[in-house]
């Protein structure tokens, strides 16, 4: 007897999640993440739309560079400045949201969960594998403060040069110079406790699965349960 013909064989075309759910998402969001940086499609791979909340209670969104991802912890680190809006924002709040788009894998990650700031030591190393010019930038940018032009701050960037006792020639040499980790400046752990990853399906019928878990974080220690997933509509 030959099968029947599946009506609905394009459904069954393209990528789709594991039938079976991993007990935690944070394996194949790696394997997704590492497949990304080490293709590099796009020169920002890394790319991770960051949603806080303002002080007056209403969303707030930019793009941050998730820069690792921890699968044991269930988090991922990004760096920023912690007195700009965003880390005002953070202190007063901080859960957050936040998604990676992969248009050219048709991916998407989804996470929902709570920042905490990364010990000195890892932010100090983190800074000290940046580029020149960006260890630099961290201490002449007040991030999301006004300033009257860009040759204000442009004039800015010479005075902290001259203020960090950076000599000129040696700057312009090229030549690598040890430069301190602005005090205002270092990572955030953000631990999930909702993580949903998407894969593109023919005709929008995507294949969506969330895992969700208990978080708990009091004084910087973080204590989570087990995940638990479920697949979605899309
Ligand atoms: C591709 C890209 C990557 C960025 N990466 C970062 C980053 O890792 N950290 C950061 O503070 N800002 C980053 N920015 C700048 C932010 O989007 C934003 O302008 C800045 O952090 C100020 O945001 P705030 O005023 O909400 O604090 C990036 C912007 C783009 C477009």
């Amino acid at each position: 007897m030959s099968t029947p013909p599946n009506p609905i064989h394009f459904y069954d075309e393209g990528e789709r999640l594991p039938d079976i759910l991993p007990n935690s998402p944070f394996p194949l969001f790696q394997a997704w993440f590492d497949q990304a940086m080490g293709e590099r499609l796009t020169p920002n791979a890394n790319s991770m739309s960051l949603a806080t909340t303002h002080a007056d209670g209403h969303p707030d969104a930019r793009i941050v560079l998730c820069k690792s991802i921890d699968p044991d912890a269930g988090s991922v680190m990004f760096y920023t400045n912690y007195t700009g809006l965003k880390g005002h924002q953070l202190t007063n709040s901080p859960q957050v949201a936040a998604v990676i788009h992969w248009d050219h894998y048709e991916r998407q990650v989804r996470i929902r969960g709570q920042v905490v700031k990364a010990t000195p030591e890892q932010s100090d190393a983190y800074f000290a594998s940046r580029a020149l010019e960006s260890r630099l930038g961290a201490w002449i940018s007040d991030q999301s403060k006004p300033i009257e032009s860009r040759e204000a701050l442009l004039e800015k960037a010479v005075e902290v040069i001259d203020q960090l006792g950076i000599d000129a020639a040696d700057l312009m040499s090229g030549k690598d110079i040890h430069i301190p980790r602005p005090p205002h400046w270092g990572g955030y752990h953000l631990h999930a406790h909702t993580l949903e990853l998407w894969v593109a399906g023919t005709g929008r019928i995507h294949d969506r699965a969330r895992w969700t878990r208990a978080l708990q974080i009091e004084s910087d220690q973080v204590s989570v349960g087990d995940w638990s997933s479920t697949r979605l509509q899309p």
